[in-house]
């Protein structure tokens, strides 16, 4: 291991007792033993058609035989004119323009640009800053860390973007315990904009970011009422709201995105993971055309916004979205995630009194599970339950003491009974 760094992990202790994958097919894993590790995450909340998609795998084969690589700017080709034009069909109504990027830390810092640009390009410059939530993560770049609310993400990194705050969280213990869908109270939350638009001038206000359901930080799902009440206030007052869809878009919650899902429409959107069913890697921002024209419009010549990848709408990536959302919609599989959301949530929840769990949120094929903190510290307890689950064959991800779930949408009711009975028997060996 002395080579490899690896991300958002611990080095040192991995390579005293390394977990390692060597295959995967549907929805499971194998280690370099041959031992099948059910997959409850989606890899990282990314293989949403399951692994080993033989049409995905002979689309960038083909592709990488036809135009493996096509300069991103001021060069064009019809795969990445397809995917765009591809992806408009399930975005929501009034969403439909796409700029590609790699990764969600690229979408969300695209966005935040676009936004500034956009207001810039209207007349307003000073419309500068940022508003996230706290517990929100949207990626490791600077823009996404400085309007990010996971501190110990941003400790080791010096001074962010200033013109930044932060709403507060969604997060409601006390009324919300044990939700199924969006829990019953908190949509006042959303009245924090309130505060901020006070205390900076709504004028000086590019945009809000939220991930609708907070996921890395331990899945909080937005309370009823709270999407709309955002919603009305940024358009109240002239400010963009961007719904950072990095896990919750392609299928999670039962519908293609958050936005479809809760009824929500934002004005822009970050999206990657699900999107080459993490495959191959790809993200985008998409918008309403009107953010774009209006950015157009105030660069009557030349190029309208400095920013873009080498990799953006990369011919492969694109091949890899094509086939991806060509298999979601044959299979029907966000219907299926529907379908199939009541049973993990009853599945899920009967997990309730178990040792140790303090709360179970569940919407669509999302689950957070959360535990009291053991006796040697925050995180740990969480952390040994984790290792237990794969040592039982049961990949899980865990933040603090949060564990959360978001399997392949391709997932059975077998599959969900056989990730309850492990968590079950590790919840029950753990002190
Ligand atoms: C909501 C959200 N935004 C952004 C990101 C960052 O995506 P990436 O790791 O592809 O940069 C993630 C990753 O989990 C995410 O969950």
């Amino acid at each position: 291991m002395s080579a490899l760094w690896m991300p958002f992990t611990a080095n040192r202790a991995f390579a005293a007792s390394p977990r390692i994958l060597a295959e995967a097919e549907g929805i499971f894993y194998r280690d370099t033993a041959g031992r099948e590790i059910l997959d409850a995450v989606a890899g990282l909340w990314c293989v949403n058609a399951g692994h080993g998609r033989q049409e995905i795998a002979d689309a960038v084969s083909r592709q990488l035989l036809t135009l493996d690589y096509a300069p991103a700017f001021q060069m064009g080709n019809p795969y990445t004119v397809a995917a765009a034009e591809r992806l408009t069909d399930i975005l929501p109504d009034g969403i439909d323009t796409v700029f590609f990027t790699n990764s969600g830390s690229e979408s969300v810092d695209t966005a935040l640009k676009i936004a500034r640009a956009y207001h810039a390009a209207r007349g307003e410059p000073q419309r500068n800053r940022l508003v996230g939530r706290n517990r929100g993560y949207h990626g490791v770049n600077f823009g996404g860390l400085s309007v990010g609310g996971i501190a110990r993400n941003k400790e080791q990194f010096g001074p962010l973007l200033a013109e930044v705050d932060h709403l507060v969280d969604t997060h409601d213990p006390e009324r919300n315990l044990y939700s199924r869908g969006q829990p019953e109270f908190g949509a006042e939350r959303a009245d924090d904009l309130l505060r901020l638009i006070e205390a900076h001038g709504a004028n000086s206000i590019a945009a809000v970011i939220v991930e609708p359901v907070a996921g890395s930080t331990g899945v909080l799902i937005p309370p009823k009422a709270y999407l709309e009440r955002l919603r009305a206030i940024c358009s109240a007052h002239g400010i963009l709201l961007i719904f950072d869809e990095v896990i919750t878009g392609f299928g999670r919650l039962g519908a293609p995105f958050a936005a479809q899902r809760y009824g929500v429409t934002p004005d822009l959107m970050t999206m990657a993971k699900g999107l080459t069913n993490g495959v191959v890697p790809m993200g985008a921002v998409v918008m309403a055309g009107s953010i774009r024209d209006a950015i157009f419009a105030g660069a009557p010549d030349g190029i309208e916004l400095f920013h873009g990848y080498t990799y953006s709408g990369h011919p492969v990536a694109a091949a890899a979205m094509l086939a991806t959302l060509d298999i979601y919609e044959r299979e029907q599989l966000f219907a299926h995630a529907a379908a199939i959301a009541p049973y993990w949530a009853d599945t899920l929840h009967a997990l309730r009194g178990e040792p140790h769990v303090i709360d179970i949120r569940t919407d669509g094929l999302v689950a957070g599970i959360e535990l009291e903190p053991g006796p040697r510290g925050p995180g740990t307890r969480g952390f040994a339950i984790f290792e237990d689950c794969f040592a039982r064959g049961l990949l899980t991800r865990v933040t603090g003491d949060i564990l959360a779930l978001s399997p392949p949408l391709i997932v059975e009711r077998g599959h969900i009974d056989r990730a309850a009975e492990t968590l079950r028997a590790a919840l029950r060996a753990a002190d």
